[in-house]
């Protein structure tokens, strides 16, 4: 049988929001090349609840690429080394054998370590909940979706801009904890699509205020949110955003 490779895992253990957290070393072996980087921290679950230990607390769900939850920071990168995936389509081959690996939660004042790896990212839900919608008439007479005529060039932008998974790993990992992609995104999806119109100018201001409210700052320029989001969310969103917003702003004379 192939034998599996062996890794020093350096993990943050923090009990709950208020205990300071501190590095812990766990050494594993025979671990699969082809497991996902999940799976590979269930095996170090298993073994530390066969020895009576607590087990290490992290968010996960999907585990196919789709809801955000597996968000944390490997070797100081968010969702791990590789660009464009989340950390459960993350494999154990990306990793050199013997290797150590660092495991943080996002490091963020807006997403509060909740334990271990786990952080409390409702600002994102509350951003959402301000504007990240549509309104849908119901009276009968609402007009199908798809007999709405949208250029192909306007569908294909919001389509990008909607596989956003509101990982976090933006605002996470901008120097200024801005959440700006991860709205901007949101305000992009909506303001290239005709079902969008109707709340357009509510929608960026009232998901700008919120995200303000929540204490993400303001965008840095950097750059590191483009690279580190699993998605490949373009930073051109992020000018769309503050164009939609200053139209918001400007009133109509009289
Ligand atoms: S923009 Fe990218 S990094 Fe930010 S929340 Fe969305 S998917 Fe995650
Ligand atoms: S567990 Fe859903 S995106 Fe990773």
């Amino acid at each position: 049988m192939e034998k599996g490779m062996n890794l020093k895992l350096k993990i943050w253990r923090q009990k709950n929001t208020n205990e300071q957290g501190k590095i812990v070393e766990y050494p594993v072996s025979n671990v699969s090349p082809d497991m996902s980087f999940l799976e590979m921290i269930d095996v170090l679950n298993d073994s530390l609840v066969a020895k009576g230990e607590e087990p290490v607390a992290f968010d996960h769900d999907c585990r196919e690429g789709i809801c955000g939850m597996c968000s944390m920071f490997i070797n100081g990168e968010a969702h791990g080394p590789n660009r464009g995936v989340t950390t459960c389509q993350l494999h154990m081959r990306s990793f050199k054998e013997g290797e150590t690996i660092y495991i943080e939660p996002w490091r963020s004042e807006a997403f509060p370590v909740i334990k271990d790896l786990m952080v409390d990212r409702g600002a994102f839900d509350r951003i959402q909940q301000a504007g990240g919608f549509v309104s849908v008439n119901t009276s009968g007479r609402t007009l199908d979706a798809n007999a709405i005529p949208i250029p192909k060039e306007d569908a294909d932008k919001a389509f990008d801009a909607a596989t956003c998974i509101g990982c976090g790993a933006c605002a996470a990992t901008c120097p200024n904890g801005s959440a700006m992609l991860f709205v901007a995104a949101k305000v992009s999806q909506f303001a290239l699509l005709p079902q969008g119109q109707v709340e357009r100018k509510e929608r960026v201001l009232n998901m700008v205020k919120q995200m303000d409210e929540e204490g993400f700052g303001n965008c840095s320029n950097i750059g590191a949110c483009e690279v580190q989001c699993p998605k490949n969310i373009s930073i051109e969103v992020i000018a769309r955003m503050n164009r939609e917003y200053l139209m918001a702003n400007v009133k109509p004379e009289n």
